[in-house]
């Protein structure tokens, strides 16, 4: 085979090709997605949880607490209810930096710029002009969500 004719069966195998990828792409079943390689979907809709704690062994005391995906959850008092806990997002409202939770005295500080809010999240020092985030607390059986 010859070069111009290598040429021609090269083009005409990958205009073939292309077609059945445009035809599988503009598929209107619904089966065939539009990008194979993207992100795999949520496999629980409506599971919308960002922290996941087992009360079985973690946050046995009071003033334990967990920080992670961007909240922080901590017992401020004894039993499995939802009661027994509270929840904030970890977002400084003043410039969205990380707050850190001070178990010794109940409070967040951001270390950015040394706002300080209280155990209920509200602002008791520094520059953010609001309050943490309140989240959701669930409990079911031993396992506590954030939300
Ligand atoms: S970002 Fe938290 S005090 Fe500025």
């Amino acid at each position: 085979m010859d070069r111009k004719e290598f040429f021609k069966v090269m083009t005409g195998g990958l205009t073939t090709t292309c077609v059945a990828c445009m035809m599988a792409a503009c598929s209107k079943d619904g089966t065939t997605p539009a990008n194979p390689s993207g992100p795999t979907p949520n496999p629980t809709p409506g599971n919308n949880a960002l922290l996941t704690v087992n009360l079985a062994n973690q946050m046995l005391s009071v003033n334990d607490f967990v920080a992670g995906g961007g909240v922080i959850v901590i017992r401020i008092a004894a039993g499995n209810a939802v009661t027994s806990f509270t929840a904030f997002s970890s977002v400084c409202p003043h410039a969205g930096s990380t707050v850190v939770f001070q178990p010794q005295t109940q409070n967040f500080n951001c270390p950015a710029h040394n706002s300080n809010f209280n155990i209920s999240g509200a602002v008791t020092g520094g520059p953010a002009g609001s309050g943490l985030t309140k989240k959701t607390v669930e409990i079911s059986g031993t396992t506590l969500t954030v939300k």
